[in-house]
């Protein structure tokens, strides 16, 4: 059947909206009792999450799970990752208990400062407006003090405001560049809030300056927000250790071979832009993973991460290897504002639990704590790509996956798991193998 627009569907109950997704599906009653299933059945808690978004039927569930052993700046933490992709847990794990002997993660902030804009046009002798800025500058300041009087109590607020005039970008456009420190929390509301009271108070201002012709009495503000981009809000990972020490990496082969495939796969990443794409993309499964345990907007780390590997005008890695003078060294640099106070990351039980089994860290504890998992996880990729090739682990994971989507029973899966423990896992492999098993009963 064909959907139709349905109209004021956020006003319907939960029950109407049930009622009408059963007729159009036509399932009927099923819709609501799968989606029941997956509710709380501790209401008040059901409906704090209910109250996270609109129109809210259920909740979709992906694992919550902890990747032990992580050694960062010689400190020990349990990873709380929440991930749908079956390996990212072994492998931030795997590479977790391979460098807890070996110096473990260090981690360093580089910068907090995040960036909010007004962008406006208006239309006049540039000159004027900058030589008004320092007055106007004192004004949006002033203006924004009863908003900022909490951050600023705490250490934080606005750090600088500057004009930026982008006319030869297109016609009359003006920025407001603003940058934020933002302490623990992730800060888009403050940043936000901050951003269009300014706003205001730069139409006022300017509407109020005398001897400034009609036109340069009107500005245009097109919109106000904070920039997900945040170059300036850094953290620095990395590993290292002597080649020598590598040597355990894989039967066979030498650290001095490993090191020195591990160093072009990663030059490869920074040459070739496909590459680059999956390289990162397995960096964002450690850290992503991390950011949605503890109640980070991912989509805001995604966003930032492939911003910064483009920064040279070429999408690249987002991280370094270097091998000399008998020492192996792999580094992250990666641009991420996270909170740990604030948003959903005290709201959900579970973020806050993820929190908590990080001992309540800061938002620049948090950082590097994500950093290195992203690192443990590329980390994981590498070595496996140059060594077993990646379908070995990544297979074996998945088996249980493939073995529920046959509906295999405990039985079974206790078959395949030793039938598969050291051959290749594919469908079809598991498919035929279920089927044997099976039809000889
Ligand atoms: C899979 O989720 C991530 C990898 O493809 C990353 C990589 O290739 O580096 C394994």
């Amino acid at each position: 059947m064909e959907n139709k627009i349905i109209k004021g569907f956020s006003k319907l109950s939960r029950i109407e909206k049930l009622k009408y997704l059963g007729e159009i599906s036509g399932k009927g009653e099923q819709i609501e009792a799968d989606l029941d299933y997956f509710r709380l059945n501790d209401l008040e808690q059901q409906s704090l999450l209910d109250e996270i978004s609109e129109n809210t039927l259920s909740n979709f569930f992906l694992p919550f799970g902890i990747a032990p052993n992580f050694v960062i700046n010689n400190k020990v933490y349990h990873l709380p990752m929440v991930t749908e992709e079956s390996s990212v847990i072994a492998a931030a794990s795997r590479s977790a208990k391979f460098w807890a002997d070996k110096g473990g993660f260090h981690a360093e902030i580089v910068s907090v400062e995040k960036t909010g804009q007004v962008h406006f046009l208006w239309n006049g002798k540039s000159d004027r407006l900058k030589l008004a800025f320092p007055e106007l500058k004192k004004e949006l300041m002033c203006a924004t003090h009863g908003l900022t009087t909490n951050m600023r109590r705490r250490g934080g607020g606005i750090l600088d405001l500057s004009l930026i005039d982008m006319s030869h970008e297109m016609e009359n456009y003006h920025q407001l560049h603003v940058s934020f420190n933002t302490l623990d929390a992730m800060g888009a509301n403050f940043i936000n809030s901050c951003l269009e009271m300014m706003a205001s108070t730069l139409e006022t201002f300017i509407r109020s300056q005398v001897d400034w012709t009609d036109e340069e009495h009107e500005c245009e503000i097109v919109m106000s927000i904070l920039s997900n981009y945040t170059p300036d809000c850094l953290v620095k990972c990395w590993i290292e250790c002597d080649i020598k020490d590598l040597d355990d990496v894989f039967d066979g082969m030498t650290g001095e071979v490993f090191a020195n495939k591990f160093l072009k796969a990663t030059q490869i990443a920074e040459l070739d832009v496909y590459r680059a794409c999956t390289h990162n993309k397995g960096i964002m499964n450690g850290v992503d993973a991390v950011a949605l345990a503890t109640g980070n907007d991912f989509r805001a780390v995604e966003a930032n991460a492939h911003v910064w590997a483009s920064q040279t005008g070429k999408y690249k890695s987002l991280t370094k290897a270097e091998v000399s003078d008998g020492r192996f060294r792999y580094e992250l640099k990666l641009p991420l504002a996270l909170g740990t106070v604030g948003g959903l990351t005290k709201l959900h039980p579970l973020a806050k639990l993820g929190l908590e089994l990080l001992g309540d860290p800061s938002a620049k504890d948090l950082m590097m704590m994500t950093a290195a998992s992203g690192l443990a996880n590329n980390f994981g990729a590498i070595r496996s790509l140059v060594t077993t090739g990646i379908q070995h682990g990544h297979m074996k994971m998945h088996l249980s996956n493939l073995l529920n989507a046959f509906n295999a029973n405990k039985a079974e899966k206790l078959m395949a798991k030793s039938r598969f423990a050291k051959s290749t896992v594919s469908y079809s492999e598991v498919e035929n193998f279920l089927n044997t098993i099976r039809n000889t009963k």
